[in-house]
């Protein structure tokens, strides 16, 4: 395993073979998993708390998991019940948490950086749960492993990720990911929402679903995030649909035995229809899920394995 940092804080500035390991490693527990077994001394005697200043169902729950199939202590801190309410500042809140030896923290802030700026303050290896628009690394790689899975490599696919990249951590970390990978990156959306950097990081950016899709052997949809949007960027959700929505007539355009991914939560009929997310064949959103739990395991274990060595 070459996986070189204490935390994991960015996909960004990581090497194809850190991530080829990682994802070989997110491989063996996705096995594991199905088998029913656990591996519960690994983390034994380890604490992870999980804290999330920004709501979660998927990343939460996926951590609590992972690290009590490996054996974590797991303590999930309530952000709105705690003592932030109190004015207590983000940085006196990670000291707390270290008073009481965190091993992993899982951090997912509304603010770029945020976890970041943690690692530097705590002992516990840090690991982004997703930081403002900035990234979130362990979907990139759930999303990785489970493109892997159904076309064999990531090397040379044409991945399509459409609908609002400019406010997405999972675009970001997707980008970074993708590219280091070989895929042929592309991004379809309107102009409003396709940031200025995709063309530094040598993605396509179109503004049409059919020149957008055309050949893909991935559509990844994502959600439009209304929260981190100021002001009128999208006409309603109806016109959207038209000209963004992933329908059976869009998916058209892609290649025929392509894959439908989504990060979730949906917003179905705004950025896809039902009938595509509930696809039996072509959807694998589910399994993205399934991915979650067994590639934040991989990095439970990379990282415990480096505590270990600091100890
Ligand atoms: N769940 C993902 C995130 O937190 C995507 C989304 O919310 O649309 O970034
Ligand atoms: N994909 C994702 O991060 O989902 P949650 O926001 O539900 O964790």
């Amino acid at each position: 395993m070459t996986y070189p940092r204490k935390h994991l804080l960015a996909i960004e500035g990581l090497e194809p073979p850190h991530i080829a390991d990682l994802l070989d490693l997110a491989e063996s527990y996705a096995l594991l998993n199905r088998s029913g077994k656990t591996q519960r001394d690994l983390l034994k005697g380890r604490t992870l708390i999980n804290l999330f200043f920004e709501d979660s169902t998927r990343t939460r729950t996926s951590f609590e998991l992972a690290g009590k199939r490996l054996g974590a202590d797991v303590i999930n801190m309530s952000v709105s019940t705690s003592s932030v309410n109190k004015g207590e500042t983000l940085l006196d809140t990670a000291s707390t948490l270290n008073a009481m030896h965190c091993d992993l923290l899982v951090v997912r802030h509304g603010q770029s950086g945020a976890p970041s700026l943690l690692s530097q303050k705590v002992d516990a290896a840090v690991i982004n749960a997703g930081d403002g628009t900035h990234e979130h690394p362990t979907q990139a790689l759930l999303d990785a492993l489970t493109i892997r899975r159904h076309k064999g490599r990531l090397e040379g696919l044409i991945v399509a990720i459409c609908g609002d990249i400019a406010h997405s951590r999972v675009a970001r970390s997707n980008m970074h990911l993708l590219t280091t990978m070989g895929s042929r990156v592309r991004v379809v959306g309107p102009p409003t929402l396709i940031p200025a950097e995709a063309a530094r990081l040598g993605v396509e950016a179109f503004h049409d679903m059919k020149a957008g899709l055309a050949g893909a052997d991935v559509v990844m949809m994502l959600r439009l995030q209304r929260e981190r949007m100021s002001g009128g960027m999208v006409p309603s959700a109806r016109e959207f649909f038209r000209f963004y929505g992933l329908d059976a007539e869009k998916l058209a355009f892609a290649k025929p035995d392509s894959i439908v991914m989504h990060p979730g939560p949906m917003n179905r009929g705004v950025e896809i229809d039902s009938a595509i997310a509930d696809h039996p064949t072509r959807s694998v959103i589910g399994e993205q899920v399934e991915m979650g739990v067994a590639c934040r395991m991989a990095v439970l274990d990379v990282l415990a394995r480096g505590l270990r060595r600091n100890v």
